[in-house]
């Protein structure tokens, strides 16, 4: 079958919600030039396809009516640098749309279908058993709609888990899907600028955000980890194998060349992490697990 740029783009646009005004600092028309050059491009565009029509036989919980004008009212705006505003998985708007938060969870269930029996939920549960009994307060970065975050809270119901995240859009529908975990809070800001104090964090996750970054905050996340993790304490890692970015051709990943030049042990050693532990979840997928030194 011939897919034409056209059809990919109208899927696309389908799928495309127009991000809140309020959030001006989008150049809507730079995205849509952006969108439309990687659907142009020559690269083949099957695996996005594919993923798109797994998505449609995904569920996701009803969440009703959202009014998301007083929702988004309630979140001071941060000022966000450039990197941020661009329309990641050709989704007009990136991570500040409505259709990036509600879409999250079909689009990782069917990512993950055929790589975990219980697909992405699955992946998240197994991710949750490599944090500590014994750590009472725990961050997730760029926790999106948190469903990592909820995972940890479920399994160690006696720490915070602090799921932490630069879009309100993601927020707002995470706090739907999971508030029935009274030790899982909400934080809206960037991962590299916490302003936490000094060692006050036991353990950190972060899932499929690096690649999402480029090189120069990659690293400044990496120093901020080091930074607020007490010693002894914990990071984990979740992200895609390096090729993986370029089988989803079609959908906008600025990073993913930088991408296919990452080690996942060198990232973590290079950040002065030790005791290295590798795990794979899912065939696409990376995790490593490392300890800030006591
Ligand atoms: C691909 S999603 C992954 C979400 C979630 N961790 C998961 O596993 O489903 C990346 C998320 O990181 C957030 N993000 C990207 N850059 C960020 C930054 N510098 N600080 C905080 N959040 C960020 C985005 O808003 C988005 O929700």
């Amino acid at each position: 079958m011939e897919i034409t740029a056209t059809a990919i783009d109208k899927v696309l646009t389908d799928l495309a919600s127009q991000p809140d005004p309020r959030w001006k600092t989008l150049d809507l028309d730079q995205q849509r030039k952006e969108i439309q050059a990687e659907l142009n491009s020559s690269a083949p565009k099957d695996g996005m396809m594919r993923l798109l029509t797994r998505m449609q036989f995904q569920s996701a919980p009803d969440l009703g009516e959202i009014d998301w004008e007083s929702e988004l009212a309630t979140f001071q705006p941060i000022e966000y640098p450039k990197y941020y505003l661009q329309p990641f998985h050709s989704v007009l708007g990136g991570w500040l749309s409505e259709s990036a938060a509600m879409g999250n969870r079909v689009a990782m269930e069917a990512l993950f279908e055929n790589a975990h029996p219980q697909k992405s939920l699955g992946v998240r549960d197994e991710i949750a058993q490599l944090f500590p009994e014994d750590a009472r307060h725990i961050l997730d970065l760029g926790a999106g709609i948190g469903d990592d975050a909820a995972a940890i809270a479920r399994r160690l119901r006696s720490a915070t888990v602090t799921a932490w995240e630069a879009s309100p859009f993601m927020i707002i529908v995470g706090r739907l899907y999971h508030k029935e975990l009274p030790n899982l809070r909400w934080q809206h800001g960037l991962a590299e600028k916490t302003e936490l104090p000094d060692n006050s964090v036991d353990a950190i996750n972060m899932t499929y955000l690096l690649h999402e970054c480029p090189d120069e905050i990659k690293q400044i996340i990496l120093e901020e980890c080091w930074r607020i993790l007490s010693p002894g304490g914990q990071l984990v890692v979740t992200d895609a194998l390096p090729g993986a970015l370029h089988s989803y051709r079609g959908f906008f990943e600025p990073y993913k060349e930088q991408w296919l030049k990452i080690d996942p042990d060198k990232l973590l050693r290079e950040a002065g992490f030790i005791k290295i532990k590798a795990y794979q979840f899912a065939y696409s997928d990376w995790t490593r697990v490392g300890e800030k030194p006591e």
